[in-house]
């Protein structure tokens, strides 16, 4: 009896321990890739930790801030950029706001942790290797991206078979000195998994506190995935050539109609083929506004069989495969027509899409920094993630829609009036939204 209560008690021991332990090693990477979320969520769509893009590179910003004697003031700044600078308290924030035209956008909902995790995060940011930069853009992809949690999981997994391992060989070495003791012939034959499932029944405890932390551990990552930051939230492929949309659609002001004109009038918006590059790359042969830019502009030629020394083609065309960063599955209809042309949806590219003219690449914007445009054309706040069926439904329930556009909406709405119980059954508040006109049955959106 002592004896087993002894054990009980140490058995517990053990397990306390163990738990301990492993919650203290899983806390780490969550704070690590909240640092990384946030990040992104906020400020990649302007900074980049390794390099200067809109804003500059902020890997060594708190350093900057300490060095000028301003350490407390980078928190101010990141919340309220202008005020700081028009305080007439920080000599620095006077000084690096002169590094763009464009001003920063105050980050008012962070608190100062969480400032501390994006910047603790961008000063931990590695450089990716040559050879994976080279097929990437120059924009650049800050190094040390996905991976963490999954090497998280790798570690349990050895860390468990080392165990299991060890364990069985104990018990193989007992089992021999008991059956040679009692005589008996020892069944050296079980498979494997029958082996691995007596030692899971035998230690229970164990396995259902690992299983836990695993679960939850990586349940949490699935919960962040599917709506934080949102499945497709943020995607951007890489592409063939380094096109930039900052360059044509932002400096230059090309309209982005010029470029995807199907938008108004199709179900796609399109990719434009070289066609519509050599328009004016026939011509553009250099550009200054990046290294590495007369390559890219070179594979523009050698899709479009052009010699850009005797300006003649040459017929060898190879069409340029650029890859897709918005892809719904195949079972939803979605029309850009329907949402983009002024006599329906009108709706800003922005709103789906996010600031375009700020991008390298094209890519999946986030629902955050989609919201920091709210209020400008029409654009209203969100909470859903880009491209999954809530974010379509939200959109639906909230957007009003103008009768007065289409000759279609207009007979109709002239209709309602006639029959203002009618109206009021559809119409809650005065404005009627796409839900109201049917927008949220499944037919409209499923094939
Ligand atoms: C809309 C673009 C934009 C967003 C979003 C943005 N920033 Fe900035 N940031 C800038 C620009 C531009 C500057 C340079 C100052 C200027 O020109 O006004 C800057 C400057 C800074 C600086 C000073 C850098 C230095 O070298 O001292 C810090 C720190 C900073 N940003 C942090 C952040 C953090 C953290 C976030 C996200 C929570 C963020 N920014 C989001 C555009 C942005
Ligand atoms: C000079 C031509 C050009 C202009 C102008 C242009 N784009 Fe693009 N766009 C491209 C090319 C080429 C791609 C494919 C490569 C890539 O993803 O960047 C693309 C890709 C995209 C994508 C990603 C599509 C996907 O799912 O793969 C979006 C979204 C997009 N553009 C939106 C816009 C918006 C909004 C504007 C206007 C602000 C605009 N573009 C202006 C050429 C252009
Ligand atoms: C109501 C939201 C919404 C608006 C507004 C919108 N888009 Fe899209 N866009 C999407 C969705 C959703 C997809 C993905 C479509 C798919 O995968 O079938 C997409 C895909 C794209 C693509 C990839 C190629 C394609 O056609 O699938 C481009 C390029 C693009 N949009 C450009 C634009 C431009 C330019 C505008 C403004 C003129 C615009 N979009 C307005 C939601 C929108
Ligand atoms: C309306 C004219 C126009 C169109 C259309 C156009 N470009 Fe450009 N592009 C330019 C100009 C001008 C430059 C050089 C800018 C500079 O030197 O600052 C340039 C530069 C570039 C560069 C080099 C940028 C760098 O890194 O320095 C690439 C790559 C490029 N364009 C790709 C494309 C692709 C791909 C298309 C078709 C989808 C396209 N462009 C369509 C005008 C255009
Ligand atoms: C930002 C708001 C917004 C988002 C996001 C949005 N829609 Fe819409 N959608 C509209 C508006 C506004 C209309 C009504 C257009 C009109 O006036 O005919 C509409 C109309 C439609 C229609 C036609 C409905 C009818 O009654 O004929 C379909 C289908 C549709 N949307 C599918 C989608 C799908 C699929 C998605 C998500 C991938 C989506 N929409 C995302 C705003 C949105
Ligand atoms: C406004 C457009 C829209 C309407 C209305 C709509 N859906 Fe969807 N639905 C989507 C989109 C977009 C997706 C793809 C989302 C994704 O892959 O995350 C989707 C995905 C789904 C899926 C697959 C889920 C998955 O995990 O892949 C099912 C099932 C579904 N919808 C059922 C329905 C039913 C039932 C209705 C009617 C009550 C409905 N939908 C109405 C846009 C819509």
């Amino acid at each position: 009896m002592e004896n087993k209560m002894k054990f009980h008690w140490t058995n517990r021991l053990r397990v306390a321990t163990f738990i301990t332990v492993l919650t203290f090693l899983a806390a780490i990477p969550v704070k690590a890739q909240d640092g990384k979320s946030l990040f992104k969520a906020n400020c990649a769509s302007c900074h980049k930790a390794l390099k200067n893009s809109t804003g500059p590179m902020l890997q060594g910003a708190k350093a900057r801030w300490t060095d000028a004697g301003e350490a407390d003031n980078i928190y101010k700044w990141v919340k309220d950029p202008v005020g700081l600078a028009n305080s007439g308290t920080s000599p620095y924030a006077v000084q690096i706001s002169e590094y763009s035209p464009t001003a920063m956008t105050a980050q008012g909902h962070l608190t100062n942790e969480e400032i501390d995790a994006i910047l603790d995060y961008a000063d931990n940011v590695k450089p990716v290797a040559k050879t994976a930069v080279a097929s990437s853009d120059v924009d650049g992809k800050d190094g040390q991206e996905e991976g963490g949690a999954l090497l998280w999981i790798i570690l349990l997994i050895v860390v468990f078979s080392v165990v299991i391992f060890a364990a069985r060989g104990v018990r193989k070495q007992l089992a021999y000195v008991v059956a040679e003791k009692e005589g008996e012939e020892i069944e050296l034959n079980k498979s494997i998994k029958e082996k691995l499932g007596e030692w899971i029944v035998r230690n229970w405890k164990f396995t259902t506190i690992a299983f836990v932390l695993l679960a939850v551990t990586g349940g949490a990552d699935l919960m962040k995935r599917g709506f934080q930051v949102g499945v497709y939230a943020d995607y951007k492929p890489s592409q063939p050539i380094n096109y930039s949309h900052k360059l044509h659609a932002g400096e230059m002001g090309i309209d982005c109609k010029y470029c995807h004109n199907s938008a108004e009038k199709s179900k796609h918006a399109g990719i434009p083929t070289v066609n519509v590059c050599m328009n004016c790359h026939e011509n553009v042969v250099e550009s200054d506004y990046r290294l590495g830019s007369t390559e890219n502009i070179a594979k523009i030629h050698a899709a479009a069989g052009y010699d850009s020394e005797t300006r003649k083609y040459t017929g060898n065309t190879s069409p340029i495969v650029w890859n897709k960063a918005h892809n719904l599955p195949d079972h939803v209809f979605f029309s850009h027509s329907q949402h983009v042309n002024t006599k329906t949806g009108n709706i800003d590219c922005k709103q789906c899409h996010g600031n375009v003219p700020t991008y390298g690449l094209g890519r999946v914007s986030t629902t955050e920094e989609i919201n920091q445009l709210a209020g400008t054309d029409g654009i209203i706040p969100l909470t859903k993630p880009l491209l999954t069926m809530g974010w379509c439904l939200e959109c639906h329930n909230e957007k009003a829609v103008d009768l007065t556009k289409s000759d279609y909406y207009k007979e109709l709405h002239g209709r309602l009036k006639s029959r203002p119980d009618f109206l009021r059954k559809i119409s809650e508040d005065d404005k009627i939204t796409v839900r109201e006109l049917g927008g949220w049955e499944c037919a409209k959106c499923h094939y």
